[in-house]
């Protein structure tokens, strides 16, 4: 067993994990965060995707130990994260989601999309969503969200 402290949704935590465990499972077990949803566990289907020091990763494929010190956001906490907030928003309104399943792992992929590709176009988008597997939208809806919420942010030049 190993002490690990992470920062989780702003709160600083110490655990002792076994160094097998991986963050998706330590943070799903150990802390409840049932909002990281696990389909392959093996990095391919992107369901597990979270914040980890501010960029998207796979949970699954990650160790709990390897991240000692890192700040990590799932989408529990991330009710005041703006960019999450409007993109949720645009989900909604555009058909983005059916079950649900991908949807805080899509949330993650897409916050990176138009925070780090403001001027990216419908192809772009679908390039980067490559990593993350939806199972029932067809991703017509998810695409719109995204372009939607990029097409905003260039009018208020965010
Ligand atoms: Fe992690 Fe599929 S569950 S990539
Ligand atoms: Fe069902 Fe994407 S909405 S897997």
């Amino acid at each position: 067993m190993m002490e690990t402290t992470l920062t989780i949704n702003g709160e600083s935590i110490t655990a002792t994990v076994e160094p097998r465990t991986t963050l998706a499972d330590f943070l799903r077990e150990q802390r409840r965060l049932t909002g990281i949803h696990l389909g392959c566990e093996h990095g391919v289907c992107g369901a597990c995707t979270i914040m980890v020091d501010g960029e998207p990763v796979r949970s699954c494929i990650l160790y709990a130990v390897s991240c000692d010190g890192a700040h990590i956001q799932t989408i529990e906490g991330s009710d005041t994260d703006p960019v999450i907030v409007a993109l949720q928003a645009s989900f909604t309104a555009h058909h983005g989601l059916q079950c649900g399943y991908c949807t805080p792992a899509m949330l993650f992929t897409a916050r990176d999309i138009v925070t780090r590709l403001p001027d990216a176009d419908e192809d772009r988008v679908r390039l980067e969503l490559a990593g993350n597997i939806c199972r029932c939208t067809g991703y017509a809806g998810i695409v719109r969200a995204i372009m939607a919420v990029l097409h905003d942010r260039r009018a208020k030049n965010e």
